[in-house]
Parts: structure tokens; sequence; C-alpha cells
């Protein structure tokens, strides 16, 4: 089985679901608060912000990876309907560096997560598939034996998502995964993004600072921005992909995204008479 055999049941409801979602540190200001959002199946959505206003909190938040501080969270989160209470082994999360462990070799590493509670026990030849079909994917069929000492960034990042997508997530959440690429590899990376999450079927929430990125991946944006974050518009791009190819669309969206990253970062932020409805198209 891969994450193509996604059930009806994983899609009957929204992947993810947060409402008027709250989070601060224990000693700090509150990061965030009043955030409401929705994933839906096979859906890939761009979350984007400036530095500090919060993204990474809110996925690992999301992710249920940040303790709950006493009286500074609040709200409520769902995954596939139901309320989360711990790390969902079906969501899967990519980070900004790779994070593999030198001592293993590729296909150990896209195993690695499969060995951890929560993850439903496999036999030795279904975990042998999965790590295969992972690396297939990221187009590393047949490489799994070089150690991390070998691989160049780009192919670090790909094990790092082969070892996400071992887990047959239904949900990607990746927090600036090709940040530290270079530009050419950083292009391949969005593509085979984009590939991947359309071939396995599952959805995709990704946090950027790169308003290009955003446009080229997302079929959603959200600006996140403001001390506590909040979301403060959203776009639904209805580019066709690829998305380079529509470049006066992309330029228009470029150009409305970056007024709006500057509003946003501005004293005062975005004014709520300023803000579209949360289901504007603009394109
Ligand atoms: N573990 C922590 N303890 C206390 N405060 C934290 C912690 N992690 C982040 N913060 C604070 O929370 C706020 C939001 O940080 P966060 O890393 O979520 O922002 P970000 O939008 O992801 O920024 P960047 O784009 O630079 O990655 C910042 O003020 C930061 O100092
Ligand atoms: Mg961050």
């Amino acid at each position: 089985m891969n994450a193509s055999d996604t059930t009806a049941a994983d899609l009957r409801h929204p992947v993810l679901q947060a409402r008027d979602l709250a989070f601060g540190y224990a000693k700090g200001k509150p990061v965030f608060t009043g955030v409401s959002l929705e994933v839906a199946p096979r859906e890939i959505v761009c979350l984007l912000g400036g530095s500090g206003c919060g993204k990474s909190t809110l996925l690992r938040t999301l992710a249920h990876l940040e303790p709950a501080h006493a009286g500074q969270t609040s709200g409520q989160i769902r995954f596939l309907g139901e309320p989360l209470s711990a790390p969902h082994p079906r969501a899967a999360m990519v980070f900004q560096q790779p994070g593999l462990l030198p001592w293993l070799d590729a296909a150990r590493n896209t195993g690695f997560g499969l060995d951890f509670a929560r993850q439903p026990l496999l036999q030795r030849a279904q975990r042998a598939q999965r790590v295969q079909e992972a690396l297939e994917a990221v187009g590393l069929a047949g490489q799994g034996g070089l150690y991390p000492a070998e691989l160049s960034g780009g192919m670090a990042q790909r094990v790092a998502l082969a070892r996400a997508l071992a887990r047959e997530p239904v949900l990607l959440l990746a927090d600036e995964p090709f940040s530290a690429l270079d530009a050419i590899t950083r292009a391949e990376m969005q593509e085979l993004l984009v590939d991947v999450v359309h071939r396995w079927q599952t959805a995709a929430l990704l946090v950027t600072h790169d308003i290009d990125e955003a446009i080229l991946v997302g079929d959603r944006i959200l600006l996140m921005g403001g001390r506590p974050g909040r979301i403060v518009r959203e776009w639904r791009v209805d580019i066709a992909r690829p998305r380079i190819a529509d470049a006066a669309a992309f330029t228009a969206l470029r150009l409305d995204l970056l007024a709006a990253l500057h509003a946003a970062r501005a004293p005062g932020g975005i004014t709520a008479s300023a803000r579209l409805p949360a289901d504007a198209t603009l394109i």
C-alpha cells in the first residue's frame, strides 16, 4: 500500500481544522491569537509571513508538538475530523534542515520515522517496500545505500521528504524546507513537492517567507502578520500549473502579496476594513 490508497474515510473531512487557536510561551507574550484555518484533502496551503510572526510556532502547535502552557493555549484542532490530542502518525513534518542521522544510510534514514510509538507496526517486507517507494517518489531510487556525507544538500532534503512520505501521511507539515537550498535546487524541490503531493494524494501545509514559492506551490495562500500573529488575508491561487507560464497572472498576484506583506508588517498591520473576505479570489 502507498498513500494513493488513502481511504474514502480520510477524505470525508478536512484533513486539518483549527478554530480560534491562540498560543503563548510560558514566559512570553502571546505568539498568535484567533487563528482559524482548514486544509482540505489533497490541498496545498502555504502559510506566508514575515520573520517572527509565529509561523513555525503555529505549525508545531498544529502538529501537537508544542507543549501546552497553562492559560496560554486555547482553541481547537481537529485532524481528519477528530480532536487532536497527540501528534498524529499520518501528519509528517519536514524541516528547514534535513536532520539526517550521519551513521545511517539514506534508506535507513528514510525508514527512521517508522520505528516510533503511535506508528503502526510493519512487517519487515512492508517496511522495506515503504522505504523503497518513498525513495523512488523523491527521485532517489537505487541510492538508498548512500550516507548523508555523500549526499548534496538537495539530495539530503529529498531523503527528509522521503522519510516523511514513508509514514504515508495524509498531511505534510513543512517549515521552510527549501530555504537553505540554492535557487535551482529549490525550484526543483518545489516542483517535486507539488508532484509528490498530487501523486500520493496527500495534503500539505507549507510555511514559507518566499512569495514566489507560495505562488508556485500553493492552491491557497494564508498571510500571517501582526503581534500577536493572526491570519490577516487569504488568496486562492487559480493560475494553471506550471504557474510560471502565466507571467501576467503570476506578477499581479506577486505584487498584491508583496503589498499585503508590507502592510501586515507596518505598525497597526492590516486593518479589518482593508481585509478581503476570507474566500477572496484574486486571480
Ligand atoms: N521555544 C521558544 N520559547 C520562547 N519563545 C519562543 C520560542 N520559539 C519561538 N519563540 C518566540 O515566538 C515568536 C514567533 O517565533 P516563530 O519561530 O514561530 O516565528 P516565525 O514566523 O517562524 O519566524 P521565522 O520566519 O524567522 O522562522 C518569536 O517572538 C520567538 O522569539
Ligand atoms: Mg520559522
